[in-house]
């Protein structure tokens, strides 16, 4: 007989980590919404909805801004597979774990990758950017624009129209800053983008949004094979490769998110209300407002983070706003505090990847965590941890610099933005 496990209750936790993050209780509500058949006029009405909500959000006029099922990395796995021929070559600035996550797709999609390099912690400058553009002449440059493993934020304004002088189409893993940080797409010339919504746009993880452009649509089309079992009759079948994947052909997703509305997969319904959701939410509040909230509430763990004479990694002009990285002070054992904070005060911060393994703790504020209270908490719960550790800050010293960040914000909130 099989086991009856008890019911499911997940502690309440307060998640501090770069992502996931707390779920906006809007978005909960909209997923517990009833099914709908995938080709009901109410949920295609939905997903006509997505399309221009998103659009907004990703700052475009991109027709094709919808969504993909799965995790951030299987957006930007739909673009690259779909984008990418085999022997087609892609460049890609390395800075931190996730830029290799992009060299990795695009090898499995069979390109030929080039890469230029920094240290975890720094970004390109579009000199460098430029250097390798000539060098390399790729079809594809893919970029992170915000790398949660170094939290640094690659400056991308001048990167799309460098790619455009050389020929090449810019894709942008947006995962951990769509919503958080500007991203205007089109403004900045980006050909293709991919995020998630577990971080900034206060939702689970599981539902991808995707935006390209007609730069993108021209290199899809040839490569456009209808499933056999659903090809209507009189649609010509693309001269190009195949696309590798069938789950992640962008031409076939198209083809279902377009009026043609074919089959392809059963779509997420209760993933795509709670996207619907996850946009709503973000444009209602307004993006300035949100990215200005971001902004300051990242100012305001930085400065609580600094009066506990703590450092933060990187280089902090090139920071994102969502996510800090601190370093772990001589001494302390950065999984001790991380087990603390969790097993004492149920609050979740996060770990380290690859060179920055044992060096970095990174807290996130970002969407429904990015609040006043939700850092203030986490600084008094970080400084009396770290006491158990080992580690003395000057008592209070973390939550009065951060009030003092609020204070002044609240005092006179332009020049405070
Ligand atoms: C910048 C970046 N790209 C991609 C991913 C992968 O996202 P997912 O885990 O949703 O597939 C993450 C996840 O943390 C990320 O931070």
């Amino acid at each position: 007989m099989s086991e009856l496990f008890g019911d499911l209750n997940p502690p309440p936790r307060l998640l501090m980590g770069p992502g996931p993050i707390n779920v906006d209780p809007r978005v909960l509500r909209a997923m517990s919404m009833p099914m709908l058949g995938q080709f009901d006029p109410v949920f295609t009405g939905y997903m006509n909805e997505i399309m221009a909500l998103s659009r907004q959000v990703w700052r475009t006029e991109n027709r094709w801004s919808l969504l993909v099922d799965g995790t951030a990395r299987a957006a930007i796995e739909a673009i690259l597979v779909s984008v990418i021929e085999p022997g087609d070559r892609v460049l890609v600035p390395v800075s931190g774990r996730f830029g290799q996550l992009l060299c990795e797709i695009a090898e499995r999609a069979g390109a030929e990758v080039r890469t230029i390099e920094t240290e975890w912690g720094t970004v390109f400058t579009p000199d460098r950017m430029e250097d390798a553009l000539r060098r390399e002449r790729p079809k594809l440059v893919a970029a992170v624009h915000g790398d949660t493993s170094t939290t640094m934020a690659q400056p991308l304004d001048e990167i799309g129209p460098l790619c455009r002088r050389y020929g090449a189409l810019l894709f942008v893993d947006a995962t951990a800053t769509l919503g958080g940080m500007p991203l205007p797409v089109d403004e900045w010339q980006i050909d293709a983008a991919a995020a998630g919504l577990q971080k900034c746009l206060s939702g689970p993880s599981g539902s991808a949004p995707i935006t390209f452009n007609e730069r993108a649509v021209e290199t899809l089309g040839p490569r456009h094979h209808i499933e056999r079992g659903i090809r209507p009759e009189g649609i010509a079948e693309g001269e190009g490769a195949q696309i590798r994947s069938n789950y992640f052909d962008l031409p076939m997703l198209m083809d279902y998110w377009s009026e043609m509305r074919l089959n392809h997969h059963t779509e997420a319904t209760s993933m795509l209300y709670g996207a619907r959701e996850c946009f709503r939410i973000a444009l209602q509040e307004g993006l300035e407002t949100r990215f200005a909230r971001h902004a300051l509430v990242g100012r305001a763990l930085v400065a609580g983070l600094q009066a506990m004479g703590l450092g933060i990694f990187g280089d902090i002009s090139n920071k994102m706003h969502n996510v800090t990285g601190i370093v772990i002070p001589d001494g302390v054992d950065g999984d001790r505090v991380i087990r603390g904070m969790l097993e004492d005060f149920s609050i979740e911060i996060g770990t380290s990847f690859g060179p920055l393994r044992g060096k970095i703790w990174r807290i996130g504020t970002m969407a429904y965590n990015c609040r006043k209270d939700a850092v203030l908490t986490t600084l008094a719960a970080f400084e009396a941890t770290l006491r158990q550790c080992g580690y003395s800050a000057p008592p209070g010293a973390g939550v009065d610099a951060a009030l003092a960040v609020f204070r002044a914000s609240e005092a006179s909130p332009d020049e405070a933005a």
